[in-house]
């Protein structure tokens, strides 16, 4: 099976997003519980263990087109000194994921790429609920 080269450059891409979530939640979660939060320390430790299934559901896709999975070089987490700061930059991680995500679903329906399409989109509709959980924390306001 002939795979659209730049249907793969999108799932490298979604990979690369997905680990860097991975490792800024958990960085954060580490932060939390250092500050002695435990509270967000558990909830930031949710969200990585969500990022780490779109990876994992990405992953089964590149294995399925014969692709060894490469995340690419992961950015730096984003920390902060509180946890409005901490959540001000998953609004803005999240936000990229839904940009992301919006570009890659258009790109796997115009190649009428059925398994593609629906992966994006169910990955897009989980992000924009993200994107959302966070706008309900304020989150978006700081970010602004
Ligand atoms: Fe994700
Ligand atoms: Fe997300």
């Amino acid at each position: 099976m002939s795979v659209d080269p730049r249907t793969l450059g999108w799932l490298a891409r979604a990979l690369t997003h997905e680990m860097s979530a991975v490792q800024q939640y958990l960085a954060q979660s580490v932060l939390a519980r250092l500050w002695g939060d435990e509270k967000l320390a558990v909830e930031l430790r949710h969200e990585a263990i969500e990022e780490l299934g779109h990876a994992e559901r990405l992953m089964e896709s590149l294995i399925k087109l014969g692709v060894a999975p490469s995340a690419g070089n992961l950015p730096p987490s984003r920390l902060g000194r509180t946890a409005e700061a901490l959540l001000a930059a998953d609004h803005q991680l999240e936000s990229d994921a839904v940009r992301l995500y919006r570009q890659a679903l258009a790109h796997a329906e115009r190649m009428r790429d059925s398994e593609a399409t629906q992966l994006f989109a169910d990955i897009l509709r989980e992000e924009m609920e993200h994107v959302a959980a966070l706008d309900h924390m304020g989150a978006g306001e700081l970010n602004a």
